[in-house]
This record gives structure tokens, sequence and C-alpha cells, in this order.
């Protein structure tokens, strides 16, 4: 069986792909920094596996560490490059920081990538590169415009997948799936598993979760006067593990060659929208959990309105997101409880 690499294997998305890329029986090897992980990641994958992944903490930014990674595992076939850092709002605060992280990470894996001979490469970006599409490109397909960044994080996804297309662009043999990441929620069904975020969480569910928790006094809904049904912004949440499988079919496309372009690009999302108010009475009606809201003034920089057309990717990859939202976030809030040993 082939091995791949997981750049950022150990974080939130990756480490659900590596379970399902060892369930399908790849060998995987990650390699991470811990910058945004931990190494329990790593009992949980094998609680869930019944093996362990092969692991190397190394830095992406350091390029002879990942010529070492590729020397030690010649059956490397094919590479997933989550690692980057994704806190947007940090991203305004230490835009030098992120452009270091997330370009040079990139500019590093390809060029072992290249020395080393591997030539298939699966990248995470995100519909941020969208930013607010306009009424006549909803729900987003992937020939909707890019347009200008809101975000150094945002920017540095439009920049990683030019750097991708320039590099493809001089070599023929490369080729390259880029993955546009709507907005993941959800944990594995096992609890062993989950999202972690870093401090108070920027992103709803952790927060919604935290809040069911007691962590948090009340979650605040940011805006309910846009231009929605309820008033309060819309957005497309994919499940991780539907997300994680996602990559297994990229991978798995690259390797069987039957492609129509040397770059292709897919939006992965469930093409259904839901409200910020939807997400929240959802989640107390399945998890029977209470969640002190309060509607407050919007914040800077939110999206009204974004889903996706995944038709491009139910289509080629043979991949659709379909698990119930409400299945969803009843695994989210039983991560919490495991996090937190509530019963
Ligand atoms: P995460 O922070 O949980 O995982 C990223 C992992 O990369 C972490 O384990 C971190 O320690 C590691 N890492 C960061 N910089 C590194 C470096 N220089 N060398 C080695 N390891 C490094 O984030 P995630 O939510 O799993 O996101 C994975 C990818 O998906 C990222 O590229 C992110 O930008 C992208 N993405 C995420 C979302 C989302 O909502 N979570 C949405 C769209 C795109
Ligand atoms: C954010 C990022 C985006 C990134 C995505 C996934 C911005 C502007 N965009 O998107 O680049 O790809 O995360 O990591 O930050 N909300 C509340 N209360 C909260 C938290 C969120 O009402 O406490 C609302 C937001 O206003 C938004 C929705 O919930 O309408 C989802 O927010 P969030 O999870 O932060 O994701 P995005 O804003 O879609």
């Amino acid at each position: 069986m082939s091995r791949v690499l997981v750049t950022g294997g150990t974080g939130y998305i990756g480490s659900h792909t590596v379970v399902c890329l060892m369930q399908q029986g790849y060998d995987v090897t990650i390699v991470d920094n811990l910058s945004n992980s931990d190494l329990k990641v790593l009992d949980g994958i094998s609680g869930i596996v019944g093996r362990r992944p092969d692991f190397v903490q190394a830095d992406c930014l350091d390029g002879s560490a990942l010529d070492a990674v590729f020397d030690s595992f010649p059956d490397i076939c094919a590479v997933i490059h989550f690692a980057a850092s994704k806190a947007v709002g940090e991203s305004v605060e230490k835009p030098l920081m992120y452009y270091r992280n997330n370009i040079g990470s990139l500019l590093n894996l390809l060029e072992s990538m290249r020395s080393h001979k591997v030539n298939r490469l699966v990248f995470s970006s995100s519909c941020t590169v969208y930013g607010q599409p306009d009424k006549a490109h909803l729900p987003v397909d992937e020939s909707a415009p890019i347009q200008k960044a809101l975000s150094p994080y945002g920017n540095t996804k439009q920049i990683n997948e030019d750097i991708i297309q320039d590099t493809a662009h001089a070599a023929p043999e490369l080729n390259a799936i880029i993955l546009r990441y709507f907005n993941p929620i959800g944990a594995h069904q096992s609890a062993l598993i989950g999202e972690l975020p870093n401090g108070v969480p920027n992103n709803l569910l952790p927060f919604v979760t935290q809040t069911a928790a007691g962590l948090r006094p009340k979650l605040r809904v940011f805006g309910d006067d846009y231009n929605t049904p309820d008033g309060s912004c819309i957005r497309d949440y994919i499940y991780v593990m539907d997300l994680a499988q996602a990559h297994v079919k990229a991978v798995q496309r690259l390797e069987d060659g039957g492609r129509e372009e040397q770059v292709e690009i897919f939006n992965l999302g469930t093409g259904r929208g839901l409200s910020v108010l939807e997400i929240v009475k959802t989640f107390m009606e399945v998890t029977g959990a209470e969640v002190p809201y309060e509607i407050t003034g919007r914040r800077e920089g939110d999206i009204e309105q974004v889903w996706a057309n995944p038709e491009k990717a139910n289509r080629v990859l043979g991949w659709k997101a379909d698990t119930p939202v409400g299945e969803v976030l009843l695994s989210a809030w039983n991560w919490e409880k495991h996090l937190r040993n509530i019963k």
C-alpha cells in the first residue's frame, strides 16, 4: 500500500483525514511542529484505527528536516498539506508571521517534493478566496471570481494557489488538487479526536459547545440585521469527517491519473446554507443543552452569506457531504463533553 505524507496531521482536519486514510489502508507519516496541536491526538487516532501513524515533529519552515522525512520514507506517493497558521484575526495583527509560515512552508514542501520526485499534492484552501460573492454567484462554484483577500490569512491561500499553479506549469509531471473548504465543524463519532481551539474560540461551533458546557456565559450572535431570512449570517457548515473523506478521494484520483487538468480545484461544502440562529437552535434541539445567547453588533469583516455549489466535487470526485447537521452538531457536543469530563 502506498504512504501519504500529511503535514499538519495532528491538527483538526488533518487528524480526521489521517483516520480516514489509515482506515482505507494507507500508511501515513505526519509532519507537525505541534504549534497548534497536541501529541495526545496520536493516541486518539490509534484508539480509532488500531494502529499508530508515523510521526515526525518538524517544522515545514525547515527545508532540510522535510528532506530528511522524504529520505526516511521513500514510499511516500502523495502529500496532503494542511500545515498552516489559520486564525484570521491573528493574521491581521501578525501578517509577517502568517506570510512566512504559510508561504515558506509550501515553498519548502514543493522543493522537497521536486527533489524527491513526489508528484502528487493535495492542498487545503478556503472559500475565503471568493470573499462575498454577488447574488448571481450563489451558491458558489469554482468559476466564481476570486476577490481581493480580506485578511493576510486569506491572501496566503490565494498566493499558495498561485504558487501551486506556477510550479505545476513548469513541471508537467506534478499534479495537484486544491480543495476549497467551506466551514468545517464536528468531531469523529468516537469523540476521541476533535477540534482543540487555542484560547477563546473565534469560530462559531467551538464557542457554542463551550457555552453549552458552561465555560462561557453567553454566545454573541454577530448581527441579526443582515439581508437573510432571519437576519443572521449564512454559511455552509460541512462535517469534518465528510471533509476528511474528500481528501482520500483526492489522493485516489491523483493515483489513478484520470484527470481533466493538471491542477484541479474543488469546492467542498454541503450545498446548503444555514444561518447562525438555525445552528444555535438546532444544536439546542438535538443535544438538549442550553446555549444562552444575545444578539450583538456585526463582527467587522464578516461576510453576509456564502454557501457552496459542490456539484463538481460530487460528480468528479464521486464524493458528497451528506451527514445530517443534527448528527454533526451532536458529534461536536460529545467531543466537548469528552474534553470537559461532562456526563
Ligand atoms: P489546525 O491548526 O488544527 O491544524 C494545522 C496543523 O498544522 C497544526 O497541528 C499545527 O501545529 C501545524 N502547523 C502549523 N504550522 C506548521 C509548520 N510550519 N510546520 C509544521 N506544522 C505546522 O488547523 P485546521 O483547522 O486543521 O486547518 C488545516 C488546514 O485547513 C489549514 O491550512 C487551514 O488554513 C485550512 N482551512 C481550515 C479551515 C477551518 O475552518 N478549520 C477552513 C478552510 C481552510
Ligand atoms: C472564518 C474566517 C474564514 C475561515 C473560516 C474557517 C473571517 C472573516 N473568516 O469564517 O476566513 O476560512 O473562519 O476557519 O474570520 N459567529 C457568531 N458568534 C461567534 C462566532 C461566530 O455569531 O461567537 C458567526 C459569524 O458572524 C459567522 C458565523 O458565525 O456568521 C461563522 O463564523 P466563523 O466560524 O468564525 O467562520 P467564518 O466567519 O465563516
